[in-house]
């Protein structure tokens, strides 16, 4: 399984960032994370990360080409972005909403997500964590069914 995981806005700067809300990761410490549970799952994994919108939809079209499964964070994106949303619904393989933070628990307009109902599956709230998570839901998912 090929697995591409698509950061968006300010994520490149999670380390310096609240850590009661972000963890108090390194951005490389997490992609670093997130290659080492992928290998423990047996899948491949890519990892982009980009503070242009346009960027981030360009990298949504270009994973269509080769990606078995996508995991998402767009940041503040996930809130308003209308061009991402659309480029998330292009997609026909899983894609799962990953944010390291509880949005569902924060600020009114953080509990909005524009993505929300054309994900697979949503991790909320479980930091680092939840990268793993939604390796382990792709890599659920990809195993022929019995
Ligand atoms: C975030 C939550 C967003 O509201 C915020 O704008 C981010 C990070 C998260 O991972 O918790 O930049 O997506």
């Amino acid at each position: 399984m090929q697995v591409a995981v698509l950061n968006g806005v300010n994520l490149n700067a999670i380390g310096d960032r609240d850590p009661a809300l972000y963890g108090g990761v390194g951005y490389s410490e997490l992609e670093t994370r997130i290659y080492a549970w992928a290998k423990e799952l047996g899948c491949s994994v890519r990892c982009f990360q980009t503070n242009s919108e346009g960027e981030y939809v360009d990298l949504c079209h270009e994973a269509r080409g080769w990606a078995d499964g996508v995991i998402v964070n767009p940041g503040a994106w996930t809130h308003y972005s209308y061009a991402v949303r659309d480029a998330l619904e292009l997609f026909s393989v899983p894609v799962v909403e990953v944010h390291l933070s509880d949005i569902e628990k924060r600020e009114a307009w953080r509990r909005v997500s524009v993505i929300a109902d054309v994900v697979a599956q949503r991790v909320l709230g479980e930091g680092p964590e939840g990268y793993r998570q939604a390796l382990v839901f792709l890599a659920q998912e990809g195993k022929p069914s019995e």
